[in-house]
């Protein structure tokens, strides 16, 4: 069973023997926006396998129930385990919220990693920042955030802003379009120099579509909105644990491969994928 662009997935166990997830680090998203975190990924492990999965014909996650996206995830991740992969990264803020916890014990020798908003850095860079975050309806409303929050509150002025809408422009291909940006005027609109709260000094890319908006966001938010996203540290904190199992590859020299999958029947989704993967 060999498809690059696989129909919605039905039967979950039929795609466990994929070879290209055996030894590979399985990376997964609600869609195209962990590749992402899959660029820094590639970055600092380029001797390693890939295996990128996203479940665009799911998405969003940001606006279903949590139980919906714990459900979810927890099939996709057993699903990478059964078929091989020697390390799982949910590359998504808003599965992570929903589902690392109880992957991580039931599974306590296998590494996971997921991704959460680069709050502590955010909070950190300045004296007292005033720092936005960016993110799925879902992810906000979660404890998990909700704690993360709290343990920064004395040191920045945090504004949570849920994002419903955002990440269809990303995974539609219009990451750089005036549509997206005249999206963004209304959503930023009270965190801009002219706006009640603004102007900001930090900018969290909470959920991972949105770096590929990166630019289109720093636009309306001023040139000394700094903007932070926690892919790099995710990436760095995935090669930690594989390194910790012993599971590294060795050779330097080698150049790994990157496979891309993708839960929705449209071929133009692993198309943007390795698209966003360049840029
Ligand atoms: N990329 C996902 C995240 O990091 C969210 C997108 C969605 O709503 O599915 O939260």
């Amino acid at each position: 069973m060999r498809k690059e662009n696989m129909a919605a997935e039905k039967d979950t166990a039929a795609f466990s023997s994929d070879k290209k997830m055996k030894d590979a680090i399985a990376v997964f998203d609600s869609g195209v926006g962990g590749i992402s975190v899959l660029r820094e990924l590639v970055r600092i492990m380029p001797q390693e396998d890939f295996y990128f999965f996203g479940d665009s014909a799911n998405a969003p996650y940001g606006t279903k129930s949590t139980e919906e996206v714990r459900k979810l995830t927890s099939d996709h991740v057993e699903r990478f385990i059964a078929g091989g992969a020697k390390g799982v990264c949910i590359a998504c803020n808003t599965a992570t919220s929903a589902a690392v916890r109880s992957l991580r014990i039931k599974h306590p020798d296998f590494p996971i990693v997921g991704i959460e908003p680069a709050i502590k850095p955010a909070s950190q860079f300045m004296d007292h920042p005033r720092v936005l975050v960016m993110a799925t309806p879902m992810t906000i409303r979660e404890e998990k955030f909700q704690k993360l929050m709290a343990r920064f509150e004395d040191k920045a002025d945090i504004h949570p802003l849920p994002c419903p809408g955002l990440m269809e422009y990303v995974e539609r291909g219009l990451s750089h379009t005036p549509e997206v940006e005249s999206f963004l005027r209304v959503l930023l609109a009270e965190y801009t120099a002219e706006g009640p709260f603004g102007p900001m000094d930090a900018v969290v890319m909470g959920c991972t579509h949105y770096p590929f908006v990166a630019a289109e966001i720093q636009k309306v938010l001023g040139e000394n909105c700094r903007v932070f996203d926690g892919a790099e540290g995710t990436a760095r904190e995935m090669r930690r644990r594989i390194e910790a199992a012993g599971l590294l590859n060795a050779e330097p020299s080698r150049k790994g491969n990157v496979s891309f999958f993708n839960s929705s029947d449209d071929p133009l989704k692993v198309e943007l994928c390795k698209r966003l993967l360049d840029s």
